[in-house]
């Protein structure tokens, strides 16, 4: 059962799509993600894709690139967007990233930006483990990471008003989640994370 604060979140993405690309710009938020899948080939999943940003960038070199959400504007801002570039816009579907229409190990790696933080905190994990569940060679987040430091003043307030919540690391311990964190910003905010599959 999503809480009214997620349904809140889900009607932000429908009400952003148009803008988000924009809004996002000065963050240089496409490089950081860009950055994200360094060293990555194949067939990715970048689950929670948004307006597909990440999508076209590792299409146009050359990745085979997938990307679902569950928003339909977001989706259909990212259909817009593969198909001006040449792509197949059927590289995005509309899915839960708790429940991935996808095949153990369909994908070489599955990357999630900003997703995670936007779910219940009961369904974060049930959603690493199904992004480790669908990557044959691990996943990469870029999520705000709780380390137990105190948190930026902006930060507690986009969780109160928007219900936006940090990965608690301890919960991928808990999982017994072989995890690197790359490296983060703003104690933690912005976290670039590798999870491995468990041997
Ligand atoms: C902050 S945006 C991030 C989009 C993109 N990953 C990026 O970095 O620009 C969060 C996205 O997660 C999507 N989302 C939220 N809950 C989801 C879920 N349960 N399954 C799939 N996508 C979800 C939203 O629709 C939205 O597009």
């Amino acid at each position: 059962m999503r809480n009214v604060a997620s349904s809140r979140l889900n009607a932000l993405w429908e009400r952003l799509a148009s803008r988000y690309d924009h809004l996002l710009r000065p963050l240089h938020w496409q490089e950081v993600q860009l950055a994200s899948a360094e060293g990555i080939s194949g067939c990715v999943l970048d689950a929670g894709c948004g307006t597909a940003q990440l999508c076209l960038s590792l299409l146009e070199r050359g990745l085979d690139a997938y990307g679902c959400d569950l928003s339909p504007a977001m989706l259909k801002a990212g259909r817009r967007k593969l198909a001006a570039f040449g792509h197949d816009p059927a590289h995005l579907v509309q899915a839960d990233i708790v429940h991935l229409p996808y095949a153990d190990g369909a994908f070489a790696y599955a990357l999630a930006a900003g997703v995670l933080c936007t779910l219940p905190q009961h369904l974060q994990a049930p959603a690493l483990i199904e992004l480790l569940r669908v990557s044959l060679r691990g996943v990469r987040l870029l999520e705000p990471l709780d380390v137990g430091l105190r948190r930026p003043l902006a930060w507690r307030m986009s969780e109160c008003a928007a219900g936006m919540r940090p990965i608690p690391e301890t919960q991928l311990r808990k999982l017994g989640i072989p995890y690197r964190l790359g490296w983060s910003a703003f104690a933690g905010a912005i976290s670039y994370i590798q999870l491995f599959k468990p041997s």
